[in-house]
């Protein structure tokens, strides 16, 4: 009954979420990870619309998540020596499941282990904070997303006809329990920090 009553105190009102900025490595490259200020918003919208021709996310969309207090933890990935933004990554959090809602690295800093190293981060923070599964969405045509995700121990989901309906693309639900993380999906690339 008090576990009950506790995990319904906690949706209500959740832990703050604290972030302290860390250095990070990505394929033997350093850089800072830190949270999402509404100054960096901007950038990342610039960033944003350089990878997508049509992207749901304008300022007030991030603006409006960041401010979930408890409940959301975005954060900007920066370059160590010139402090340029080179992606991002957004998570909500909600009880046991922990939702990755955003996910890009700027195209000139593809394929350097930065995606993969986020999403090792965010993993692990859902998992400090107890969540026991992790969804995302992805375009049914995203080959590089998918791979990564499959190679982190994502499970394909449903489809959803139609979800970006600018586009009129499907979306896939994706899924990874987090107490069963192989070995395998935990080493790649992988990083303690977060
Ligand atoms: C998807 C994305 C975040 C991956 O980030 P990244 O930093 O380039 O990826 P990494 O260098 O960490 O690579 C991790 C894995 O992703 C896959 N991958 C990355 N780029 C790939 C490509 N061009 N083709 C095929 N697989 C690719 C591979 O499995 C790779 O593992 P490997 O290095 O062992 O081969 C990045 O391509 C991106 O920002 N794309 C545009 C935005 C987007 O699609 N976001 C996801 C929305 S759901």
């Amino acid at each position: 009954m008090l576990k009950k009553f506790r995990e319904f105190y906690n949706r209500l009102f959740p832990e703050p979420i604290i972030y302290l900025p860390q250095t990070v490595e990505a394929k033997d490259d350093k850089y800072q990870m830190r949270v999402m200020r509404p100054d960096d918003v901007p950038t990342v919208l610039s960033l944003e619309r350089s990878i997508y021709l049509n992207t749901p996310w304008d300022k007030y969309a991030f603006l409006s998540e960041m401010q979930k207090q408890g409940r959301t933890l975005y954060l900007v990935c920066t370059e160590e020596d010139t402090d340029a933004m080179v992606g991002y990554i957004g998570g909500f959090f909600h009880g046991e499941h922990a939702h990755i809602t955003i996910l890009a690295v700027a195209p000139i800093w593809q394929q350097r282990g930065i995606g993969r190293m986020m999403m090792n981060l965010m993993i692990n923070f859902a998992k400090q904070r107890g969540c026991t599964y992790l969804t995302l969405e992805v375009a049914v045509d995203n080959a590089p997303a998918i791979a990564l995700y499959h190679s982190l121990g994502f499970a394909d989901g449903r489809i959803r006809k139609n979800y970006y309906t600018e586009e009129r693309k499907d979306a896939m639900d994706m899924r990874k329990e987090l107490d069963s993380v192989t070995a395998a999906s935990d080493e790649k690339g992988d990083t303690d920090n977060g």
